[in-house]
């Protein structure tokens, strides 16, 4: 990785030795929201020659053409979904004995312990570094990509500063942390939490509802605390949707038997099912109005604290 030396011949004269920055080659697997959008913002960076590979042949040659990958690469970046943790552990031990990365980031959220058995398995250096982002579109996830500070924890501990320097090269903001377990965890908590949060809010609407209050003016007190000392987020009360909070509660459930993992999830399959209801409906509506002008009002706040500063 980074500068290496070539030599240049030139025949009539002698060797000259000439020092030059050569490209690191990397290669993506899993190549959908955050593979895409990673292989793109490599794409574009002179100093990676970037691969691509996704078990979906089509959409494989649509991002990558018909570029070969070679049999070895600098970096591996594993951007396909954790489903089950030993299968997980062993695909990705089967790419690197494949490509025999110098180094291998994961970037899937993954269950606690994931990295570290890839290690113990592999002996080579591997890193966690979860993503994080909305895909709304790979413009907006590789914007999100290059907002957020993206965050490492390796094994060994240089895999860390490999990765640090790596990502840095890309113009990505970097955190390293102890090791990969704690970014593994922060990930997960980081989603989690938020589900936790809406749960809170599901269960808050049904006991006013059993108590025939009105459910938006119930939570004013909560936003008129969180818009002075910002430590109560309003949530409204709709079904936990998308593809990360819940799948992430239950990588964290698998690995951490938890009644109150369990709830959020009780609770969003109960809300399906109320949602149905109109009133039920409107009044979730409600609370996502408040709750949009609630956060744009602290953005602009937000922002002329910055600008007064
Ligand atoms: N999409 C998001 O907004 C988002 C945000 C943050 C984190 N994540 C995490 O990033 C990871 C990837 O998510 P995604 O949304 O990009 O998934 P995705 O479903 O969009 O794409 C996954 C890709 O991997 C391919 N794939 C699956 N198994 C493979 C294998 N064994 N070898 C090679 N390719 C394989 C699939 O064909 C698919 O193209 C997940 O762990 C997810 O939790 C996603």
């Amino acid at each position: 990785m980074g500068v290496k030396s070539k030599y240049i011949c030139n025949p009539t004269i002698l060797v000259v030795p000439v020092k030059c920055t050569l490209t690191e080659e990397v290669l993506i697997v899993g190549l959908g929201e955050v593979g895409g959008a990673l292989f793109e913002l490599f794409k574009e960076h002179q100093d990676f020659s970037v691969y691509g590979f996704d078990t979906d042949q089509q959409k494989m040659h649509r991002i990558v053409g018909q570029a070969e990958v070679p049999n070895k690469v600098d970096v591996l970046h594993i951007c396909y979904p954790c489903v089950e943790q030993e299968k997980f552990v062993q695909t990705t031990l089967e790419y690197m004995k494949k490509f025999k990365p110098g180094l291998t980031i994961v970037e899937s959220t993954v269950p606690p312990g994931t990295t570290g058995q890839v290690y113990e398995l592999s002996k080579s250096s591997v890193v966690h570094s979860p993503v994080r982002g909305m895909h709304k579109s790979q413009e907006t996830m590789k914007k999100d990509i290059q907002f957020w500070c993206k965050y490492v924890g390796g094994t060994p501990k240089e895999a860390a500063d490999a990765a640090r320097e790596h990502f840095e090269k890309l113009g990505l903001k970097v955190k390293v942390l102890r090791g990969p377990v704690e970014t593994e965890l922060a990930k997960l908590f980081e989603t989690t939490y938020r589900a936790w949060m809406i749960a809170c809010f599901q269960e808050m609407h049904r006991i006013s509802r059993r108590f025939k209050a009105d459910f938006n003016e119930t939570v004013d007190m909560i936003e008129d605390v969180h818009r002075v000392r910002f430590n109560k987020p309003i949530h409204y009360p709709d079904v936990i949707g998308g593809h990360c909070l819940i799948p992430n509660t239950e990588l964290l459930l698998e690995s951490y038997d938890s009644e109150f993992l369990r709830l959020i999830l009780e609770s969003n399959e109960k809300r399906k099912v109320e949602i149905m209801d109109g009133d039920i409906r409107m009044e979730a509506e409600k609370v996502k109005a408040r709750v949009r002008v609630l956060e744009s009002d602290l953005a602009l706040k937000g922002k002329a604290g910055l600008t007064s500063s």
